[in-house]
């Protein structure tokens, strides 16, 4: 949608991945206090978003939401006002239907009220869940059109978050609708589930763009369950496909190298690039996946995973991966940060490690 928004895909935090219902105030504070001294804000992370679990059991006399008075007593404007005066932005969590996954006050009937409750408290993100919504009424086309028009309503600017799960073809519609669409389920911390995540963006790249972005969850990277490469590999295929990079592991005991995967400025301008539609995947062969992205200035990047358990060998040409030009003048490793010039024909790679990616940005 054209409200100002995800210009390019958001990148920030939310609590879900690491700490499911397990948050408060004092983890929100840190949290984005290490957004800061870790360096992740000056690399583009700007979003701190709490997901579920954040709301009491009940909405007050009113039907206004409100926050649980034990874990979060000073409320959401409170650490909304922190994040801003800290130079970052805050985002919350509801659902669409009648309870919220965990069980807490849906926005089902309060779509106009709790919209305007987002605004006041200074929301810059909202990702709306589809938990509890049986009732044939709710059809995620237009409950979620009607949710973009409260906000929208209120004047503020708040990152709408789609969270159906892929169910109802969200990218036919979703950009009409909301800066970003959930493409499947929730994302598990294994890879396994990394790669069903990544290929169900297969073939709708052409639906995302400035404004409106294919989701296919937030990283597990940090969280314990990948390899290094693993890690590698999942910062690569989300900053090629311009998935939302929402780091989900706890900032307050990070290993340094999921630290330095998540500071890749040169896998983040890939994810960034201004005015180019994302990546897609041209080749599918187990076990050599390949994604390419023709970026704004006319390079082109490319990534190429292994999803053997045994090392790869693998050749691509330049006319593979769509460069008009027989010599590559610049290739820039984005793994290794590495530069070869002047390179004909293609790329040959021999031992490419189990589950690693090569991940290139050519110049012609
Ligand atoms: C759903 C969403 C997840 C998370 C949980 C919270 O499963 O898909 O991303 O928000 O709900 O309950």
């Amino acid at each position: 949608i054209n409200n100002g928004v995800g210009i390019t895909p958001p990148m920030g935090f939310n609590t879900w991945n690491h700490f499911a219902c397990d948050i408060d105030e004092n983890l929100a504070i840190s949290t984005m206090d290490k957004m800061i001294s870790l360096g992740l804000s000056d690399v583009g992370y700007e979003y701190f978003n709490l997901d579920d679990c954040w709301m009491a059991s009940e909405r007050n006399a009113k039907g206004e939401l409100v926050s649980d008075s034990k874990r979060f007593p000073s409320g959401l404007k409170y650490l909304s006002d922190y994040a801003h005066k800290n130079g970052l932005k805050f985002g919350a969590y509801e659902c669409m239907g009648t309870e919220t996954c965990q069980g807490y006050p849906g926005s089902y009937g309060h779509y106009a009220q709790d919209a305007q409750t987002f605004a006041d408290w200074g929301l810059d993100y909202i990702k709306m869940d589809w938990c509890h919504t049986s009732d044939p009424e709710l059809n995620p086309r237009l409950v979620y059109a009607e949710l973009r028009d409260a906000l929208n309503k209120t004047g503020r600017q708040i990152f709408f978050s789609i969270c159906e799960w892929g169910e109802d073809s969200p990218y036919l519609w979703g950009k009409k609708t909301g800066n970003s669409w959930r493409t499947f389920l929730d994302i598990q911390c294994s890879w396994v589930s990394v790669e069903v995540c990544v290929d169900r963006l297969m073939e709708i790249s052409k639906y995302a763009g400035e404004g409106g972005w294919n989701d296919p969850d937030m990283l597990e990277i940090g969280n314990g369950c990948l390899s290094h490469d693993e890690e590698v590999s999942h910062f690569a295929l989300w900053s090629i496909t311009a998935a939302p990079l929402i780091i989900g592991c706890d900032l307050n005991s990070i290993p340094d190298s999921s630290l330095e995967i998540l500071k890749n400025t040169e896998m983040i301008a890939v994810n960034q690039d201004k005015g180019s539609v994302p990546g897609d995947c041209i080749y599918d062969l187990y076990p050599k996946q390949i994604w390419t992205r023709k970026l704004s200035d006319g390079s082109v990047a490319v990534v190429i995973l292994n999803k053997n358990i045994f090392s790869l060998d693998f050749e691509i040409t330049w006319e593979q991966i769509g460069l008009s030009c027989k010599t590559v003048s610049k290739l820039r490793d984005l793994v290794e940060h590495t530069t070869h010039t002047n390179v004909a024909n293609g790329w040959t790679e021999n031992g490419l490690k189990s589950h690693a990616v090569k991940m290139f940005r050519a110049y012609c």
